[in-house]
C-alpha cells in the first residue's frame, strides 16, 4: 500500500508543527486510517533543535487528547523527496520553504494549513510563542478545522 506522506512546517517545531502533527495523526486514527499515513514535522530554524514540544502548548493539547511526542528538527531539503504534502504554518515559513525547492516537483508540495480551513477565516496559524493561553487555543483551533480540510484534500487526488 502507498502511504499518504504529510510534513507540516513552522518556525521553531516546538509548537505549531508538532501540534498539527498530533492533531491530524488523531484525526487519521480516529478514522481507522492511522496506517495509510505518514506524518511527520519539522522547523524552518534549527534554533530548538532536538527539545521536546514547549511545555505550554503540550499543556493545552493534552487537555484535547493529544500527545506531543515529537522532538524539534530543522527541514531539510532531503525532505521533498521523502513527502508528498509540505505544509507550512505561516507565510513567512511557506516562503522559506519556496526559497528551499530545487524545481517545480518540490514547489507543487508546498501548502499553507490556513488554505484548508473551513470555519475559521486566518491566513496564517498565529505564533503562539510570545503570547497567552489564548494563543495556544486558537492554535489547536485552527489545526483541527483545517485538518479536516487537509483529509479531504489529500484524499480527493
Ligand atoms: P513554532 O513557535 O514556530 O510554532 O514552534 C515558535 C517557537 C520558538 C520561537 C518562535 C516561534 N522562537 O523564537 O524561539
Amino acid at each position: 500500500m502507498i502511504k499518504k506522506k504529510i510534513l507540516f512546517v513552522c518556525l521553531g517545531n516546538i509548537c505549531r508543527s508538532p501540534s498539527a502533527e498530533a492533531v491530524f495523526r488523531g484525526l487519521v486514527e480516529k478514522k481507522g486510517e492511522g496506517h495509510h499515513f505518514v506524518i511527520d514535522s519539522a522547523g524552518t530554524s534549527d534554533w530548538h533543535r532536538g527539545e521536546p514540544a514547549d511545555k505550554r502548548m503540550q499543556k493545552h493539547a493534552v487537555k484535547r487528547g493529544y500527545n506531543l511526542t515529537s522532538i524539534s528538527r530543522p527541514f531539510e531539503t532531503g525532505d521533498f523527496d521523502k513527502f508528498d504534502w509540505i505544509v507550512a504554518m505561516d507565510h513567512e515559513n511557506l516562503d522559506e520553504l519556496k526559497r528551499k525547492a530545487g524545481n517545480k516537483s518540490d514547489s507543487k508540495k508546498l501548502f499553507l494549513m490556513t488554505g484548508f480551513s473551513k470555519k475559521y477565516n486566518y491566513d496564517n496559524v498565529p505564533d503562539p510563542y510570545f503570547g497567552g493561553d489564548e494563543g495556544f487555543e486558537l492554535v489547536l483551533d485552527l489545526l483541527e478545522d483545517a485538518g479536516e480540510g487537509l483529509y479531504h484534500f489529500v484524499n480527493s487526488g
